[in-house]
């Protein structure tokens, strides 16, 4: 494959050497366009060492063969790591007054891009809305990581590591293996409301839910995400043209909306956090400690929506071959203990895969970082997956594509 990869300037540069070294063991063709200001962290002999490539960082060299837009024609992928604020707002603007610029806007090939800034300029409303710009125009945007920056800041904004950077870009140009699929996925955490100011509710993010329809829609399937209480940062990470969002609160809501999906759709999964109980009644007053009601909260159990979907799949009211696949965190550490419960759980809901994730300090709830297992329909472990959410969704869409065989055998 004949790959660019651009690189802007920020320290992240020199991880970007490394996944250049990824790809041309890969044995793909890599050009690297870097801009002025990467060659300030990263010299052009390193990256025509590493690339085997000529480097140039000009729209007037080599003008005979129209370098500036021949490069993105020729383009199978276009990778930008690291991706500056700068850059990514160019990028947004279509601003080519480099080859770099000129590259991107003459390309039709798959873009994508691995963010590195500090968490301000990440966070900032001009950077997301640039970002939500780019995805929906189809850029697939590979973290930025929650960790330590430049400078000892640490939070969102540190770039991926080459090797998640390059393994999902080449996800990108890999066959749409769930092309024609219907999808719905929950994701988040429900609350449940005590009066109108309080609620129950759990630490779900919902980046795990929104990693899984992110990856089924980068594969071609078309996906609604049905999402429960996700805050607006992570919610841009589900901007893709194909997934269609459909917020909910509580566990009736998101009950009542997958339940709905669930007809309709092949594959189901399940990433939400449901609140396994809500208060039996929610007071249409705050509640006050004089009136004593904030003591003792009766609970009632909320419906399973799990096994409930699976029920009116037994029923016969779903597509025909649907997979359903669960979430569970659990925090028991001992790995055999938790394959039981997980062996237990996957039955008594009647799922067909069920994705244990490993909810201890350093992993699950919160965290960018996951420890997966994947419980297939015998029991057994049918996948495994360790690191970013994106890999884990990556997993579990290989091992549904499994379970479900090949594409042409749909609709027997
Ligand atoms: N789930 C559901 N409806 C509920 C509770 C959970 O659909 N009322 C789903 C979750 O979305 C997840 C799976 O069931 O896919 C497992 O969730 P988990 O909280 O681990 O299961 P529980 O039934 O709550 O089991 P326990 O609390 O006993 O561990």
């Amino acid at each position: 494959m004949d790959i660019v990869v651009g690189v802007s300037g920020g320290i992240a540069a020199y991880k970007t050497v490394q996944a250049v070294r990824l790809l041309v063991k890969a044995g793909h063709a890599v050009t690297v366009v870097p801009t002025e200001d990467a060659l300030r962290f990263v010299g052009a002999p390193t990256w025509e060492a590493i690339s085997r490539h000529p480097v140039t960082t000009s729209v007037h060299d080599d003008v005979a063969r129209v370098r500036h837009v021949a490069l993105g024609q020729g383009a199978d992928l276009v990778i930008v790591a690291p991706a500056t604020a700068n850059t990514i707002a160019r990028m947004a603007a279509g601003i080519a007054d480099n080859l770099l610029g000129t590259t991107l806007l003459a390309t039709e090939a798959p873009v994508v891009i691995a963010p590195a800034m500090h968490a301000e300029m990440w966070r900032h409303p001009a950077t997301q809305a640039n970002i939500a710009t780019l995805r929906a125009r189809g850029v697939v945007i590979v973290g930025p990581e929650d960790g330590e920056l430049a400078g000892g800041d640490s939070g969102p904004g540190r770039m991926s590591e080459p090797e998640s950077i390059v393994e999902r870009a080449l996800a990108v140009v890999a066959p749409q293996d769930l092309a024609g699929l219907r999808v719905a996925v929950s994701a988040g955490g429900t609350r449940e409301p005590i009066d109108p100011v309080r609620f129950l509710g759990n630490r779900s993010s919902g980046r795990q839910g929104v990693a899984v329809a992110h990856e089924a829609a980068d594969r071609g399937a078309d996906v609604v995400l049905v999402a429960a209480n996700v805050g607006a940062d992570v919610l841009t990470a589900a901007l893709h043209p194909r997934i269609r969002i459909r917020p909910v609160g509580t566990a009736a809501e998101l009950g009542a909306a997958m339940k709905e999906e669930a007809e309709v759709s092949d594959v189901v999964v399940m990433a939400a956090a449901v609140a396994d109980y809500r208060p039996a009644t929610a007071s249409d007053q705050k509640l006050t400690k004089e009136g004593g009601r904030l003591e003792r909260i009766e609970l009632v159990e909320n419906e399973d929506v799990l096994a409930a979907l699976a029920a009116s799949r037994a029923a016969g009211s779903a597509p025909a071959r649907q997979v359903l696949v669960g979430f569970a965190a659990e925090t028991l550490t001992d790995p055999a203990a938790r394959r039981v419960r997980a062996r237990r759980k996957r039955e008594r809901k009647g799922a067909d895969l069920l994705a244990v994730n490993l909810a201890d300090a350093e992993h699950g709830f919160e965290r960018a970082d996951n420890a997966v297992e994947i419980v297939g329909p015998d029991g057994t472990i049918v996948a495994e997956a360790v690191g970013a959410k994106q890999d884990v969704a990556a997993a579990l869409w290989d091992a549904v594509a499994t379970l479900r065989g090949p594409a042409s055998s749909e609709g027997q």
